[in-house]
């Protein structure tokens, strides 16, 4: 499973970069609107140090704009996914991008009808929302199973990506789902090394190599 992060905060992004095991990005508009950077140089930026593929999504309302939108995106750096809303008009622009080869992320999926829609127009990405879902009292993951499902029955190219994550326990749930990549919030990612039997463990270790009077030569 790849591990994307959620987010445009540039300082974060480079410190959690180090790990070496961050495999793309994705941003939204809300994300960007955090950011107060200008846009160019914040795409600039991610792009550069994120590698891999980085989510940057239109704004336009109609398949027509959306699709400039796209085109011009995608020419800022390699490594542009263009994120599309889940409308008809975003299916059409995606089907049409695709088409051009330009690297597609359909975004805002609720349910498995819409992600058969992003699959059928040939997107590079679904993001199904587990986080939102489960806000509404909807059990997130169990869309991450139901896409998986239906994927496996066709040959479907299209990558099931589990955004919208809050916990650590979204990440777990969502491998065990098969979801291809997970976006992760900063806190999240940090947080999921943590475990107290760890601490634990390592604490008596250190004690007990100290008490030992051995060393590495
Ligand atoms: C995904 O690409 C979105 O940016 C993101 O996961 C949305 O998450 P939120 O529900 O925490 O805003």
């Amino acid at each position: 499973m790849d591990f994307f992060l959620d987010s445009t905060d540039f300082e974060e992004i480079k410190r959690l970069n180090q790990t070496g095991i961050i495999d793309g990005l994705t941003t939204n508009p809300s994300l960007i609107y955090k950011a107060k950077t200008p846009f160019d140089q914040l795409i600039n930026n991610l792009c550069s140090e994120i590698k891999g593929p980085v989510s940057v999504e239109t704004v336009a309302e109609n398949s027509e704009q959306m699709i400039n939108e796209g085109i011009k995106i995608s020419k800022m750096a390699k490594n542009i996914v263009v994120k599309l809303p889940m409308t008809w008009e975003g299916i059409k622009a995606c089907k049409q991008l695709s088409e051009m080869s330009i690297k597609t992320n359909v975004t805002l999926c609720f349910s498995s009808s819409q992600a058969i829609l992003a699959a059928k127009a040939g997107a590079t990405y679904i993001s199904p929302f587990i986080g939102r879902l489960d806000d509404a009292n909807v059990d997130g993951v169990q869309l991450i199973r139901e896409i998986k499902l239906i994927f496996s029955h066709y040959n479907y190219e299209t990558k099931i990506l589990a955004a919208s994550i809050r916990t650590k326990n979204h990440v777990t749930q969502s491998a065990l789902a098969g979801a291809d990549v997970v976006t992760i919030p900063p806190k999240v990612f940090s947080s999921l090394v943590d475990h107290n039997l760890t601490d634990k463990g390592l604490k008596i270790f250190n004690s007990d190599w100290q008490k030992s009077g051995q060393k590495i030569l």
